[in-house]
């Protein structure tokens, strides 16, 4: 029953999970009366006797009581499971919902969901908001990095809160807005998340050829990263890559050297490398960062293939400081080729999908609050600012300046590492990835020759216009007929 104490609240969260929690603070702290629902009524009781001691959250126990306190157009925003408990709690809540009223899902949502969801609840009359959310508990806490999708109808009503509880730039810009229509806030969280794996393995790779090439020690390495946080590298990844190899464990010894080198993933990066190859986008860092992780996973498998192969990584010989600074550019100059693969997803996505995108507003939702929040961003955003219709990122001044500076570096670094034994998937293959790009005649007409060859797939010739086909009988014994099937 509705207290009659309080007024209306301004927004009802279901899901006192840690991020649900401490969203519903934050919407607290900016004013906003929240009232707050979780399936098991322990934890509902244990959140309003605990950190929501002394605030305006008014709790509920049950969806009709929590339904029966919400202001209109009610606003119920679920913080539960991605997935089957998101259907089955939106099942239960459209009975008690009027037309208008607004369902926003703020887990970790894959973006097909979001369509259907979007699609489905819009012929109820209930609109219904997808939204990334990426920061984690903290972010959650006092600001995290917004990715609203779905039905533009409910975005007037949800926006004042989200954009209070969001993460702010340093002059004050907010890093939630509207990403676009159906399932595109879901989407663009999943590009971070999958620019977040690369961003992180590319850290790794940095970190591997410092400790096994260069023979760094924990603090030379937090000394180096802490140095590059000053330059254009400056981000919380970065940031917290020097805090990690700063500490040490009860004996002294720096504790990531204690840590098994087994890297564990949830799915998201995976996702993202999915929809790139569906889409026919080259996102191969990102991809690369994702297999990194699985061969990460075969730890036995390793272990036995290293004593097999008596694999160890030679030594770099010279100037370390030379180096370091060549390494901070083949860093540097890779992460720009992820952004630049990831906006070349998002872009298809959105083209395909509808969702008209706005893709200095992503770059500016990921400068604050969130995992890969970095001074960069700023650039990207600024890049997308001055040309809207950009294809690839590295084609604006500012990051082909920086790509043509550290070109002769990243390609020292990379062939340092090939030769030394030391693994870099991600440089090299951003590497390569620019060497492909800004090649103007690959040698894909050969390739187009073999498919003709054996499968009578038909080319083009250089000769005639564009969308001419031809297949030639190469062998004699072959037939003129050109194959009709068109196999990628
Ligand atoms: P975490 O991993 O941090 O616990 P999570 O698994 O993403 O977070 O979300 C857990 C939340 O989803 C909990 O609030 C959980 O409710 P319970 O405390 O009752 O378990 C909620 N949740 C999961 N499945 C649900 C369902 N089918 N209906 C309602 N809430 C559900």
């Amino acid at each position: 029953m509705q207290n009659p104490l309080h007024n209306k609240s301004d927004i009802a969260v279901i899901g006192l999970a840690v991020m649900g929690q401490n969203l519903i603070l934050n919407m607290n702290d900016h004013g906003f009366q929240v009232s707050a629902y979780n399936r098991t009524a322990d934890k509902t009781e244990q959140f309003l006797n605990g950190p929501a001691i002394g605030t305006k959250i008014i709790g509920a126990y049950s969806l009709e009581e929590l339904i029966g306190q919400l202001k209109q157009p009610r606003k119920v925003m679920l913080m539960v499971q991605a997935g089957q408990a998101v259907d089955e709690l939106i099942a239960q809540l459209v009975p008690l919902l009027d037309k208008g009223d607004i369902i926003i899902d703020g887990g970790n949502a894959h973006y097909p969901d979001t369509e259907r969801r979007t699609a489905e609840l819009a012929e109820q009359g209930i609109l219904f908001i997808g939204t990334g959310i990426s920061g984690g508990e903290e972010g959650a806490r006092h600001g995290p990095s917004i990715m609203p999708g779905g039905n533009l109808e409910a975005w007037s009503a949800v926006k004042p809160i989200l954009q209070a509880v969001a993460a702010k730039t340093a002059s004050g810009e907010v890093c939630c807005h509207w990403v676009g229509k159906n399932g595109a806030g879901h989407f663009v969280k999943m590009v971070h998340n999958g620019i977040e794996y690369g961003d992180m393995q590319l850290i790794c790779e940095a970190y591997q050829f410092m400790k096994d090439g260069l023979g760094m020690s924990a603090d030379e390495m937090q000394q180096t990263f802490a140095a590059w946080n000053k330059t254009e590298l400056n981000s919380y990844l970065i940031e917290i890559t020097a805090d990690i190899l700063a500490y040490k464990d009860s004996d002294g010894l720096p504790l990531v050297d204690k840590i098994l080198d087994t890297a564990g993933q949830k799915g998201t990066g995976k996702w993202t490398g999915i929809n790139a190859l569906d889409l026919g986008i080259p996102l191969t860092l990102i991809s690369e960062a994702v297999f990194a992780r699985c061969v990460s996973a075969f730890k036995q498998q390793r272990e036995t293939a290293a004593a097999l192969f008596g694999h160890t990584a030679e030594t770099v010989a010279g100037v370390r400081a030379e180096w370091l600074e060549a390494l901070r550019l083949a860093l540097l100059a890779s992460k720009i080729i992820s952004y630049a693969q990831g906006f070349m997803l998002i872009r298809e996505a959105g083209e395909a999908n509808g969702w008209e995108l706005n893709y200095g507003n992503t770059a500016l939702l990921w400068r604050e609050g969130c995992i890969i929040r970095s001074a960069f961003l700023g650039n990207i955003r600024d890049a997308y600012e001055a040309d809207p219709d950009l294809v690839f990122l590295g084609s604006d001044p500012y990051f082909k300046n920086i790509l043509q500076t550290a070109l002769p570096s990243w390609r020292k670094v990379a062939a340092k590492a090939i030769e030394c034994g030391l693994p870099m998937p991600c440089m090299t293959s951003a590497l390569t990835f620019l060497d492909g790009y800004t090649t103007a005649r690959l040698p894909a007409n050969l390739l187009q020759a073999q498919r003709d060859y054996f499968g009578a797939h038909t080319y083009e010739r250089t000769d005639k216009p564009r969308g001419e086909f031809f297949h030639t009988n190469w062998t004699g014994t072959g037939g003129d007929t050109a194959s009709t099937t068109y196999d990628v």
